[in-house]
């Protein structure tokens, strides 16, 4: 697989910032000298700029007991008030913070010192529902203003939000609210997509039936599909009944630095989904310098536009707390990119004049095989930076993108990092960096990454190995919810006091980094994370199935798409006479199960899986051929001729 990433990743175009772009950029070398003289002065000088502290820190890092890491941790602050009271009190209560776009057509746009008051009234009423520092609070909520009110009250508070994306099961909801032991859940109603409302709090509902833990104390609801919705009393609340009449006073406590902030599920190795947390005083930091530096901010004239959805953390750190933080004005789009007509995002952008925008290869992979016609109707000259995430750009999206969308001449950043990171960790900074088509290039200045072997040694010249990051940072997670051995076991097991993280890696003659792709079971779906291990439980909870095997296929449009190989039971033979029919049912129940993210490209039923003498399924040959390739090394199968039969009842 690497061969191949590596042959498509060949790529030697570079670019020169213009002169002009160079003369007005925010970030300049002096970051990378600073950081490197002296990285953690480097991080305090950032920390005192971007953050208003209650209380100054006078400590920076403190790692004596890795992999538990405390940055700033004499210092106390109010994360919430940092990305909106500070801005009204310096006299930009007036400023957009929120253009928003409903999927319909409906707009919506709120100053600073309407979100102010907005989260004021939010916390209110949560404080009301005896929501207080440490509680946590899943969120359930589409990319409506709401969203982010909601995160931000419950961070003015020092609780702990844990947002699940709205596309989601009852499942997977349940287990998350259960996991964290959530006492209240903010959902709508329903949200807009595809033109259609899709409902939420019926989910919600379906999910505490489901969850165990009995957390829950209270649902809070916000209008916004308008479809019908069941009633529990004294348990649901309208948000247009309680958040609405509260009142706008609210003071914001000061917090350690290292109160948590929010945990964040994300797919793991394992079946069961990790809850990453992260604290306040450190990831704000990151989140606001990367997102400064990284797209070039001018918060007074720049209007920025982050794609993501804010149940992943691109739009906790790069909607929500990176650019409140920076006092930015941004787009937030509820949204499909397709609905009402393909150029909707195009249209967006002409119509608010989005001069920063930000989303993932996926998204310009699809947008290309539409072709160039659609995003031309629209005036996207306002556009001066772009940015990617989420899994590698190839270089001829990354060259469309700067073309057709960006006009031919404006710097394109592939931005790397994870869940766990918090924030950017390698990207090239626009007006400063010479970029590079295909490459996430350099770590950000403060930012110390290295590639090594399986053994943990640096690996020479161009050859690929594992991506590690070899000192802390900032906004690093701060552990799993309720798990520090699988914290301890999943990233720092491998290489010690290296955080080890999961991505392959190779250098490039100029030392510049290309990433190819995770190294462990977990799959790439539309940049998405998602555990081979998590679909494979999932189809074997099915009554039809005896095993199954899913691997992450290479697929044009989204990355990677998810294979699996099943075998049914024998006892169901008999009532499974349809193969297309059975294989239909198979994906029906994962989506329904784990969410229609997880729903696979393709189940193939056959009569085994290919093993080890040791019963290890070889997922490499399965991949070859999902991949249409010609099936590699068979010969460490326990029986050879294994992989021949699936051949055949696969093409
Ligand atoms: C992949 C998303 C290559 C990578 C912010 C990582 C990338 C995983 C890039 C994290 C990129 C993200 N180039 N690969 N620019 N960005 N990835 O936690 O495999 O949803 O480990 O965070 O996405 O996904 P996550």
């Amino acid at each position: 697989m690497t061969a191949q990433i590596d042959h498509a990743l060949e790529e030697i175009r570079r670019f020169r910032p213009s002169p002009e772009f160079a003369a007005q950029a925010v970030a300049d070398e002096s970051l990378y000298r600073r950081a490197a003289e002296d990285r953690l002065g480097f991080w305090a000088e950032q920390a005192r700029e971007l953050i208003q502290w209650e209380t100054p820190f006078t400590e920076v890092l403190d790692w004596t007991n890795p992999p538990f890491a405390r940055w700033f941790g004499d210092g106390r602050l109010n994360v919430a008030a940092n990305c909106l009271d500070r801005h009204v009190d310096a006299g930009y209560g007036d400023r957009v913070a929120i253009h928003w776009e409903g999927e319909p057509g409906d707009s919506r746009s709120l100053t600073y010192a309407q979100l102010t008051d907005e989260v004021k009234r939010a916390a209110n009423v949560l404080a009301g529902l005896g929501i207080a520092q440490g509680d946590r609070v899943a969120i359930y909520l589409p990319m409506i203003p709401e969203a982010v009110v909601a995160m931000l009250a419950v961070a003015r508070l020092g609780a702990i939000h844990s947002v699940v994306f709205g596309g989601f099961s009852a499942d997977s909801l349940a287990s998350r609210i259960d996991d964290a032991e959530a006492k209240l859940v903010i959902t709508a109603d329903g949200g807009y997509r595809k033109g259609k409302v899709f409902p939420l709090k019926p989910v919600v509902d379906d999910a505490l039936d489901r969850a165990t833990g009995g957390s829950v104390q209270n649902v809070l609801v916000v209008q916004r599909g308008g479809n019908e919705v069941g009633w529990t009393e004294g348990r649901d609340q309208w948000w247009h009944d309680t958040v609405a009449t509260a009142s706008a006073e609210h003071t914001a406590e000061a917090f350690d630095a290292e109160n948590p902030l929010f945990i964040l599920y994300t797919s793991g190795t394992t079946g069961k989904p990790k809850g990453i947390l992260h604290t306040s005083g450190g990831y704000l930091t990151q989140a606001a310098f990367t997102h400064k530096n990284v797209f070039d901010l001018h918060p007074e004239t720049d209007v920025y536009w982050c794609t993501a959805d804010v149940g992943w953390i691109t739009g906790h750190s790069y909607v929500v707390y990176g650019p409140l933080a920076n006092g930015a004005t941004q787009v937030l789009y509820e949204g499909t990119p397709d609905s009402p007509h393909p150029g909707r995002w195009w249209e967006i952008v002409e119509k608010y004049r989005v001069s920063i925008l930000y989303t993932a290869p996926t998204a310009i992979r699809s947008f290309m095989k539409l072709g160039r016609q659609i995003p031309h109707e629209f005036n996207l000259r306002s556009l001066r930076v772009l940015g990617s995430v989420g899994e590698p750009i190839n270089p001829e999206a990354w060259i469309w993108y700067r073309h057709v969308i960006g006009g031919g001449s404006i710097p394109v950043v592939d931005t790397w990092w994870q869940t766990e990171t918090g924030a950017i960790m390698i990207s090239a900074l626009p007006g400063v960096t010479d970029l590079k088509p295909g490459s996430a290039q350099v770590p950000v200045p403060g930012i110390s990454v290295d590639i090594l072997d399986d053994d943990g040694k640096p690996v020479g010249g161009e050859d690929g190995g594992l991506l590690v990051i070899t000192e802390p940072w900032p906004s690093m997670l701060r552990g799993i919810w309720g798990d520090p051995e699988r914290f301890r076991e999943t990233y720092w097991e491998k290489f010690g006091d290296k955080y080890f993280a999961g991505d392959g890696a190779r250098r490039d003659e100029d030392g510049d980094i290309w990433l190819l792709g995770r190294v462990d079971d977990v799959m790439n779906v539309s940049g998405h994370r998602l555990s081979t291990a998590e679909i494979e439980s999932s189809l074997v909870a099915h009554p039809w199935t005896a095993e199954a095997a899913v691997v992450g296929a290479a697929d044009e449009t989204t990355g990677q798409a998810v294979v699996a190989f099943v075998i049914l039971k024998a006892s169901q033979a008999d009532r499974v006479t349809d193969v297309a029919e059975a294989s239909e049912e198979l994906r029906r129940h994962v989506a329904t199960q784990i969410g229609a993210i997880a729903r696979p490209r393709q189940v193939f039923i056959v009569n085994e899986l290919p093993k080890t003498r040791s019963g290890k399924i070889m997922r490499r040959l399965l991949r070859d051929l999902a991949e249409g390739r010609q099936v590699g090394d068979t010969t460490t199968l326990a029986d050879t001729s294994v992989m021949t039969a699936i051949t055949e009842q696969v093409r």
